[in-house]
């Protein structure tokens, strides 16, 4: 295939489908170059002479990344049999791809293999070897990821940072890492973007299902998350953009994991987080927190003493039932004094696990 790929653009021919009907006003007709490559060289080197990408069973070499930025308006990326990678401690991330107006998805026989057994350590991004980021979404702008099929990513799978960007039909397969050492295997985390959506993924990880650190108008909807540590908003403050502003995160389920849903704010840093609704969420099987919003965070952990710096206004919390295990909590709510405004529960029912007795500034309305 690598052979007769190459022989094809030696020989100046592509292959034409559906060539639209003549413009009247140019009388131009374009074609839709559909080429296969076998390596990701190949795919990195003659990326924008093509309208269709087709990613046959690439092997990616240790330490590269499968390189698709910056591709032509409109360019299709399709996966197709297994993709792997090579082995060695490097930060990734394996696979970029940018560009507007691309469609990237898989065809019905794909697997996109991280091979993260070979990183895990149980230490994730928190020390031991060195990890790969899996995918960077990043300027990937009015385009759509569709129906992919990842499997063990080393540490995190997803890092968005686009603006109207669908990723549809997702699924994230990390189970092996729960016996294996995987850690911080994030599903989708969302950063600086604006009109992202991720319909019906499912995740199975040991880290956030979903994590949104920054942007505006972010969907999730439709979401089966187990094995991690559930839907989270944040950490939010003391990075590049600190604000999060309505984000809607429904109609979905979360099960054995930490937490089901989330907010944490960065202690002694300014922000915002505004216009969230986790609204329609079963929860199971949940051994932390099965809703937790706090206030305190610094360094990755709570201290137990909220900061007012990035408030949490216009907050939805509706249908949101199910249980957490009887050494879990079922709400805990730490806020800082006036921190914590204008919001709306309802439909909360969490039970089987205790009641807190630490929640602080609770506004009107919630309750722990
Ligand atoms: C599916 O892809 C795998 C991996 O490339 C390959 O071994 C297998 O033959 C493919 N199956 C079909 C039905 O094409
Ligand atoms: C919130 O985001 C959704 C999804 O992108 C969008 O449809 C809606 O218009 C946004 N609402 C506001 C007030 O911007």
């Amino acid at each position: 295939m690598r052979a007769s790929f190459m022989s094809m653009l030696a020989m100046g021919t592509a292959v034409a489908l559906g060539a639209p009907a003549p413009s009247r006003v140019s009388q131009m007709v374009k074609k839709s170059t559909v080429c296969t490559f076998n390596s990701a060289a190949s795919a990195s080197a003659s990326k924008s002479s093509c309208n269709t990408i087709v990613l046959d069973n690439i092997e990616v070499p240790a330490g590269e990344t499968l390189d698709l930025t910056d591709l032509k308006s409109g360019t299709k990326v399709i996966f197709n049999g297994e993709t792997t990678f090579g082995y060695e401690e490097w930060d990734g991330p394996m696979i970029e791809i940018s560009g507007s107006n691309i469609i990237v998805s898989g065809t019905s026989n794909h697997t996109i293999n991280g091979g993260g057994e070979r990183w895990w350590d149980g230490e994730g991004t928190n020390g031991g070897k060195t990890k790969p980021k899996f995918f960077y979404a990043h300027s990937l702008d009015d385009s759509t990821i569709t129906g992919l099929n990842i499997k063990n990513t080393p540490v995190q799978a997803f890092s968005v940072e686009s603006d109207n960007l669908i990723l549809n039909s997702i699924t994230i397969d990390d189970s092996d890492g729960d016996a294996n050492g995987g850690h911080n295997t994030d599903g989708f985390d969302v950063g600086e973007s604006t009109g992202v959506t991720i319909s019906n993924a499912v995740v199975r990880n040991q880290d956030d299902c979903l994590a949104v650190n920054s942007g505006t108008n972010i969907v999730f909807t439709g979401g089966t998350c187990s094995g991690g540590h559930g839907l989270s908003i944040g950490s939010v403050g003391g990075r590049s953009d600190n604000t999060v502003k309505n984000v809607t995160i429904t109609n979905s389920v979360v099960k054995d994991s930490e937490n089901g849903i989330r907010i944490k704010t960065n202690s002694g840093t300014t922000g915002s987080v505004s216009g969230v609704t986790f609204s329609n969420i079963q929860i199971s099987g949940i051994t932390d927190y099965g809703i937790v919003f706090e206030q305190d965070y610094e360094n990755g952990d709570p201290t137990g003493t909220p900061t007012d710096g990035v408030p949490i206004t216009d907050l939805t919390v509706e249908s949101i039932t199910g249980t957490v295990e009887s050494d879990a909590t079922d709400i805990y709510i730490l806020c800082a004094s006036g921190a914590c405004s204008d919001w709306t529960w309802s439909d909360v029912s969490v039970t089987g696990g205790s009641t807190s007795d630490e929640c602080e500034n609770v506004p009107s309305g919630a309750s722990c």
